[in-house]
């Protein structure tokens, strides 16, 4: 077994250590699970993501020989939108300086890249010229953006594939709009969330849940549920300000809501 492979297996974040990735090491656990799961069913696999930033999420594939082919889809404007109600800058973000850090993670394999630069709601599938086995989204944190990446991917997706979300504390709604979407076009699917924070769907028959990694983290889901509670616990903290609570306590009250016969 190689040295990669261990690592893969170990789930080791040694595999993230070049680039500062923006996620906790709960998520990243869970996506070198799925990655050792894709790369056992398509052993040459396609991966695209929607959103790469600095590159800390491509550099596992990157390292990965596996992987014959990447694409990084980022707009890279200034200031994206949230849907936690607050624009988040992100300063010196480029194509440029992604290539330049991802180089110094794995100098020959760089060819396997492809960037496009625009968000989904500009670009035509076209420029995907491979059918992908693995999605990765995490570009644009609002409903609107992850249906429509959703949708991107599922184009671009081979017959089988997977789709992952980051950051679903965030864009549940986005992503319960994507499942409502796949079972009226009657797509087959299966769905779960991975700790912490990691929401993947498998596309057709494409058991990414069967590699013994994923499926100890599918089963331990009190990690990511805990944690996705914890995380949005800011909001009834505010909604239990004073102002705020005597308000609901007057509408529940008012409309006999917390009476039970
Ligand atoms: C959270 S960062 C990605 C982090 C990266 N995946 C990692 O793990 O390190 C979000 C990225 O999404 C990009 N982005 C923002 N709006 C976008 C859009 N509409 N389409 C595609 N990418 C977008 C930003 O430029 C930024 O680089």
């Amino acid at each position: 077994m190689s040295n990669f492979e261990q690592k893969i297996n170990d789930l080791d974040l040694s595999l993230f250590e070049r680039i500062e990735s923006q996620s906790v090491d709960e998520d990243k656990r869970s996506l070198l699970s799925c990655q050792s799961a894709v790369r056992e069913l398509v052993p040459k696999y396609k991966y695209l993501e929607i959103g790469s930033y600095l590159g800390g999420s491509i550099q596992p594939h990157l390292l990965d020989d596996r992987c014959a082919k990447i694409y990084s889809i980022d707009k890279r404007p200034l200031r994206q939108p949230d849907e936690r109600g607050v624009d988040y800058t992100y300063l010196n973000n480029s194509t440029e300086r992604m290539m330049e850090l991802l180089k110094d993670v794995a100098p020959d394999n760089m060819s396997k890249i492809t960037t496009i630069d625009g968000d989904t709601g500009e670009i035509s599938t076209d420029e995907v010229a491979d059918k992908i086995d693995l999605c990765f989204i995490d570009g644009e944190h609002t409903d609107y953006a992850a249906l429509r990446d959703f949708k991107f991917c599922l184009d671009v997706l081979n017959e089988n594939g997977a789709i992952l979300f980051h950051d679903a504390v965030i864009t549940y709604n986005g992503i319960a709009d994507c499942i409502e979407y796949l079972k009226k076009k009657k797509i087959k699917f299966r769905a779960y969330n991975l700790p912490a924070i990691v929401f993947a769907v498998e596309i057709g028959d494409f058991p990414m849940h069967k590699n013994s990694n994923v499926l100890e983290r599918l089963l331990n889901n009190h990690v990511g549920y805990l944690f996705s509670l914890q995380y949005n616990d800011y909001y009834r903290q505010f909604a239990n300000k004073t102002p705020f609570r005597m308000y609901r306590k007057f509408m529940i009250k008012w409309k006999g809501l917390n009476k039970f016969e």
